[in-house]
Order: C-alpha cells, then structure tokens, then sequence
C-alpha cells in the first residue's frame, strides 16, 4: 500500500503568508467596505522597468521565428546571462567567482528550500531565530529537524540561533556545532545587517569546524552602507564553506517572473565531492532552467540603463522605508531595520503578542504586516512591516498606524 512522506505531516498546518492571506480574505469578507493596505509578504508593486520590459519583447518576438527559436536552455543557464552575473555582481566586488559556478534558476525561493537536499539527512542544520521559514520548512520535510515541541515552538534537531534586540538581531556562534548554517543578509525579517569583519568571523567558524554556511544575498541591492559585504566571497576562504543565493525579485521586481541564481565555487567539497557537482547533477535531473525570454530579461538589468532603473526601484522602496522607519519612531514605537534593507521590524506595544497586534493592526488601521512570531520563538513580541508598498498607501499606512 502507498504510504505518503510522513515528515510533510509534521509540518505546521500552512506555510506563513497562506495564513495570513487566509486571515486577511476573512477580514475582507467581513468587511467589504475597509481599505486594506498590505504591508505583509515582501512581495515587490512597481512594474517592470522599460527596459527589462523591452528585452521581454524582443525575446518573445525570437520565439516566434525558426531561426531564433529557443527550446530546452542549457542546464546551468544561458552564458550571456551567466557571464553578466559573474562580471558585475562578483568580479566588480573584487569576488573570485566565474560564469560557470553559477546556476540559473526560476529564483531564491525554490534554491533555498532545495539545496538541502545536496546534504546528509543527518547533518545539523542552524539557523537565525527569527528566520525565513522556508529554511525551516524544507528541512522537516526532508526528515532533518526532528520533533516539534509546542511550547518553545522550537524543532528538536534544529540548532536556533536567537537573534534579539540584545545580539543587535544577529546570530552569535551557537554552542553545538552546526554541520549547515542558514544565513540571510541584509535579514528577512528584521533587516538587519552584517559588517564584512563580522560575516568573515562566521567564514572563519565555518572553514574551522567544515561546515557549510548557506548565504542569502536576496537582499543586497537594498545596502547603503559601505562596510555591509554585498557577497559573502568578498570575505576570504568564503570559497571553502560557502554557497550563496540570490534573486531578481526584491531588486528588479521579477517576483511575478522568476529568476535567481545559485553559486556553487568549484573549490567547495566535502568528503573528497565537490557541491558543484552534486548541485549540477541535481539541476540536469530535475530541472529544464529558466525560460529564455525571463533569462533575457535579467541580461537587460545588467545593461547600463537597466542598473539605472533598477537604482530608481530600489530607492523607490527605501523611501518607503524611511518613512516607516521615521514615523513610527517619531511616533515612540521601538523599530530598527529599514536602513540597509526593505523591512522594518518592530516592538509590539502595550505588550502584545505578534499574533495580537496582527489582528489590532487590521481591525483598527486595516494594515497588514507580518506577525514576528511566525518567524520563529524570538520574533515573538515583534512585527515585521515591508518597504514593497506603494508609496502613497505606504504613507496612509503609516499615518493610521501613528493615529490609531
Ligand atoms: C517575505 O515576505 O518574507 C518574502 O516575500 C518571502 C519570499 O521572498 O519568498
């Protein structure tokens, strides 16, 4: 008789943003006449760009004619979209990282849940608490992070690392040494940032103890500050203990297009086994890669006028941010992140639970944002609000917020 995957049984009843999806059609049914203004799942609202929307075009228009018809692509990705990658985003950081250790793939989401499954099921995995639960999530349905115990909210084989106001909300070298290290800078959900010299201690840890770190760069073209590393390979022996994802959805806005990479150095192996080939095996087998028309696309926003725009995006974001950021500070609300990243993160107050001001937010400003409980047993207390707004309604947002 069939039997199911026991392990996705152990997992909490709904992944985070379908809960609160759920929770917000309930407010809208009951409540058809409220404004709601979402600042809950960082989901990016400005269009695409002209010229990213040009490319899109033109590689649309290729299909359409036998002598430029694209089919299956090459299994890690275009070259011209590879080489793209490899020149501005590592070798203009002074990062030793080339075209071919770079995966192309349909974006960080899928990368970050997937990339576990290069690893032993008995490998300790440890990751910030608050986290982004798809490190979380992925790892129990693979069987690796034991039982869940309800009261810690904690999983038995997951090492937490508590990133709170106290720790500056950055994770310190846990006690029991973890075999995959799940970091993500700028952080989802709290914003926060890791200076180079604080990121190559985290390198240093991992070349010493032979574990992989696994970095999230999702987030880096949100960076202002010059001693924030914008890759982990700008730290040295990074090539030794460390893969890293990135996206095109949060600088870009490819989040309804889908595109990201994975880099993979040639130099990175365990056992005698490089990852690269492990990843690329994984990649041929299972995956047919990005489409070529979205593939153009991302070549377009390494084009000199694409970075323009892309500048435009970004900043159009951080503004937003900026305002959260001001307003409810003005407004007395203890809040940090919004400087170097697209999410601000705040107290809770008059001592309510995440939970409780999730559903206080959207009965009395109806705003939504993102309970920091549902991050993990540290974000409990805290919320986290997005930056991907519209401008305007960011604003009404937060003045409601301030007046409530
Ligand atoms: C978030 O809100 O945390 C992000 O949208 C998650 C994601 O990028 O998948």
């Amino acid at each position: 008789m069939v039997k199911i995957n026991s392990d996705y049984t152990l997992l909490r009843s709904s992944y985070l943003f379908s809960t609160i999806a759920g929770k917000v059609k309930e407010y809208e049914q009951n409540n058809p006449d409220a404004n709601i203004i979402r600042l809950g799942i960082g989901d990016v609202t400005r269009p695409l760009t002209g010229t990213i929307i040009d490319s899109l075009h033109k590689a649309v228009d290729e299909m359409a004619s036998e002598s430029t018809f694209r089919g299956y692509a090459p299994d890690l990705g275009y070259e011209f979209l590879r080489s793209a990658i490899a020149r501005n985003d590592y070798e203009l950081r002074g990062c030793d990282i080339s075209a071919d250790e770079i995966f192309v793939s349909d974006g960080a989401k899928s990368d970050s849940g997937n990339i576990q499954e290069i690893f032993s099921k008995d490998c300790r995995v440890a990751v910030c608490d608050p986290v982004y639960p798809v490190y979380v999530d992925t790892n129990v349905m693979a069987g690796r992070a034991g039982t869940y115990d309800e009261e810690s909210g904690k999983w038995s084989n997951i090492i937490y690392m508590p990133c709170t106001r106290e720790t500056g909300f950055l994770p310190e070298i846990p006690s029991e040494t973890p075999d995959i290290i799940y970091l993500c800078f700028p952080n989802n959900p709290s914003g926060s940032t890791m200076t180079k010299s604080r990121l190559q201690e985290w390198v240093d840890y991992a070349v010493r103890n032979k574990a992989i770190i696994i970095f999230d760069a999702a987030y880096e073209s949100y960076i202002r500050n010059e001693d924030v590393p914008h890759s982990i390979y700008e730290c040295e022996g990074a090539r030794e203990c460390a893969i890293e994802l990135r996206s095109f959805s949060k600088n870009a806005g490819f989040t309804g297009v889908r595109l990201g990479f994975t880099v993979i150095p040639k130099t990175l192996s365990v056992d005698g086994v490089t990852l690269h080939s492990l990843w690329a095996r994984r990649h041929g087998t299972k995956y047919n890669g990005a489409p070529y028309i979205v593939q153009r696309a991302g070549e377009a926003v390494y084009s000199e006028e694409g970075k323009k725009e892309i500048r435009g995006l970004v900043d159009y974001y951080m503004n937003n941010a900026t305002y959260i950021l001001n307003g409810l500070k003005a407004a007395g609300y203890e809040v940090s992140g919004g400087v170097n990243a697209p999410y601000i993160w705040l107290k809770t107050p008059k001592g309510m639970s995440s939970w409780e001001y999730f559903d206080y937010l959207l009965k009395n400003a109806s705003v939504v944002g993102t309970p920091g409980s549902g991050f993990g047993p540290s974000g409990e207390g805290y919320f986290r609000l997005t930056a991907f707004g519209d401008a305007d309604k960011t604003k009404e947002a937060v003045d409601r917020i301030v007046n409530m």
